[in-house]
């Protein structure tokens, strides 16, 4: 629920403003109230008079209204919620609101607000993977704005990729994680997840099977009991957390540079699948084929993020939890890598090929830690996440 909770939304101009007219009523619905603020580009696609009647408030539309204005009506309006919505989030107004612009009662407002904001993005796929959208994604997230979306398929101009604004029911759900309260509230999660690539030459790169669907799931528990998860992620096919930093990487070495600087945080989940090595010298061009002659590569060790971090001596978080993908004696082998690595707990599990854990919804694991092996039926992975976050709050409440 949502009760009581005070939602400024933005609506941008995009063909997806119309998923807003629902958004308004599964919010109201949840004991939300909505003030709505129309961008001029937004009146084009839906009216302020559906958007106000579905609301119960007037949309708010002009910077320069005299009579709010004699009572700094643009400032007010940003204080007044708990949370300010952006939905949809134009390339244009990410690119606004990245370059700190203030050049209509929208964006103005997003400038004076000192509650948190959460965009939902919406735009056609060339301009998402644009490079310039993508840096103010970067920018946007360390500010703080947390990111809903944008899903992937097929798209109102007729092409298909990530780019179509979350369905409303999604908006709600990474709401209720932003006022997510439990015991954790206060508390700071570093989670790793997902596989890395890591480079053979431009187009070839080594990676792994895994799906990053148990680091997404771990990601969405932690923050469901009131945690601020920084999530950091290598290209995963899982759909990313909600309400939750994200950190997106690709190879081994960014993880690392990523893990690290997140710290210091209470709590540090290590559910990456990260690659072991790497190509010693990823070639700069496309390594062609050559008559009667194999490529061969050369490996380096990647380093081991989870071990750099369990052995720290200062800023160590208080909890380290790896994972072990085993094969073969998975409880010997997850409990001598526990003390190799020097981590508090291994979340153990048995990826051979017949138990279909890897890329699919159940896992079974075994808990490791220094006082024994702990098993935990077959379960999907939410749950898995769902207990493990229940094992974590438990232990940090005692530190
Ligand atoms: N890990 C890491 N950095 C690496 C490799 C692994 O942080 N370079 C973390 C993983 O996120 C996981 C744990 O270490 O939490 C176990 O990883 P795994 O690959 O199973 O262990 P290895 O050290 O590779 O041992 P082995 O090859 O013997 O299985």
């Amino acid at each position: 629920m949502l009760t009581g909770k005070r939602i400024l939304l933005v609506i941008g101009g995009g063909i997806a403003a119309y998923k807003c007219l629902d958004l308004i009523r599964r919010l109201r619905e949840r004991g939300a109230s909505v003030t709505p603020v129309m961008t001029r580009a937004a009146e084009q696609f839906v009216t302020p008079l559906s958007v106000s009647a579905l609301a119960g408030e007037e949309v708010h539309r002009d910077l320069f209204d005299l009579t709010k204005e004699a009572e700094m009506g643009h400032i007010q309006l940003s204080r007044v919620a708990d949370l300010v919505l952006v939905a949809p989030a134009t390339a244009d107004l990410m690119g606004k609101m990245a370059g700190g612009l203030a050049s209509d009662l929208a964006t103005t407002l997003l400038m004076a607000t000192d509650t948190p904001v959460m965009i939902a993005p919406a735009m056609n796929v060339r301009m998402w993977d644009h490079p310039a959208t993508q840096r103010n994604l970067a920018t946007l997230l360390a500010d703080g704005v947390t990111v809903v979306g944008p899903n992937e398929g097929d798209m109102a101009c007729g092409e298909y990729g990530p780019g179509r604004m979350s369905e409303p029911l999604e908006i709600v759900a990474a709401i209720q994680a932003v006022f997510a309260d439990g015991p954790l509230k206060g508390r700071k999660v570093l989670v790793t997840s997902g596989p890395t690539h890591e480079p053979i030459d431009p187009v070839r790169y080594i990676a792994n099977r895994s799906s990053g669907s148990q680091g997404t799931a771990i990601a969405n528990a932690l923050r469901a009991l009131g945690a601020e998860v920084i999530f950091v992620t290598g290209p995963a096919e899982a759909p990313r957390p909600t309400g939750v930093q994200i950190v997106e990487v690709e190879t081994a070495r960014e993880m690392r540079e990523a893990a690290l600087a997140a710290l210091p945080v209470d709590a540090g989940v290590f559910a990456a699948a990260v690659a072991d090595w790497r190509v010693a010298s990823a070639s700069n061009s496309k390594i062609k084929k050559t008559k009667g002659g194999l490529p061969v590569l050369e490996f380096a060790e990647n380093p081991d993020i989870l071990a750099e971090i369990s052995q720290m001596t200062e800023g160590r978080p208080g909890l380290v939890v790896g994972f072990a993908a085993e094969t073969d004696d998975v409880v010997a082998n997850a409990t001598s890598k526990r003390q190799r690595k020097g981590c508090d707990w291994i979340v153990a599990n048995d990826v051979s090929p017949e138990t279909g854990i890897m890329g699919g919804s159940e896992n079974a694991v075994v808990l490791i830690s220094k006082e024994g092996s702990e098993d935990w039926p077959r379960m999907g992975k939410d749950e898995v996440a769902r207990a493990l976050a229940d094992r974590i709050a438990a232990v940090l409440a005692q530190g």
